[in-house]
């Protein structure tokens, strides 16, 4: 079977990937998985330009497999696109609970339009034969002024979907897949790797059948 390491050791956004991944005929890797691994530093202005980054940074890897990153964060675009790229480290902030109360605190003057916000989300898959493909997911909706909910991860509680009425952190695993940043991006990236893996199946098929 062939692998696909999917380069990140955030475990919120393992969880979510190894669910919207779960039946391919892949196995699937995060970097945890790996001897320890340098990490690639995410110095890029965009959501994309990181996402190329760690995808062709970790692509050495794992040679005649598939290497995939994925780079994404929440903006504000009454905070000038705060917390942006920087969503990780906002602030300097050391967790995500800091994180958000920092959040909260620039928006604390902020009300109806102004605390609109999306989440963005960029994959960056590198094919064994070293092509670069790219999928992306967005999901609009508003900063909360008080978290609500623990499920999730990250900005989660204070992410509000309007037409699920409750925070992605009051949502179910599978409400949140179904409307989320992440769950459009890697839903493409799966049916992309259905269909390149089912061309090369029979290819594969005659190989092994000499
Ligand atoms: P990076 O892509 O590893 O640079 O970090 C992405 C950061 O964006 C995470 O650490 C979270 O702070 C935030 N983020 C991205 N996606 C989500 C999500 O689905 N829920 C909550 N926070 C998220």
């Amino acid at each position: 079977m062939t692998d696909l390491l999917f380069a990140t050791t955030n475990p919120g956004k393992q969880r979510e990937i190894r669910g919207l991944l779960s039946g391919l005929p892949l196995r699937l890797l995060f970097l945890n998985d790996l001897p320890a691994v340098p990490e690639v530093e995410e110095t890029g202005a965009t959501f994309e330009e990181n996402a190329r980054l760690k995808a062709r940074g970790y692509a050495a890897l794992l040679p005649g497999g598939y290497v995939a990153a994925e780079d994404s964060g929440i903006v504000v675009p009454a905070l000038g696109g705060e917390p942006g790229v920087y969503s990780a480290r906002f602030g300097g902030r050391p967790d995500d609970l800091s994180r958000n109360e920092l959040l909260l605190e620039r928006m604390a003057s902020l009300d109806g339009e102004a605390r609109a916000a999306y989440y963005e989300a960029i994959v960056v898959l590198m094919e064994p034969g070293g092509a670069e493909r790219l999928f992306r997911g967005r999901v609009h909706g508003f900063i909360a002024k008080v978290p609500e909910g623990e499920r999730g991860f990250g900005y989660d509680p204070l992410f509000y979907h309007p037409s699920l009425g409750k925070t992605f952190g009051r949502a179910s695993q599978e409400e949140k897949d179904r409307l989320s940043h992440r769950g459009e991006a890697i839903r493409a990236l799966r049916s992309y790797l259905e269909s390149v893996l089912k061309e090369r199946a029979p290819d594969e098929a005659r190989e092994e059948n000499g």
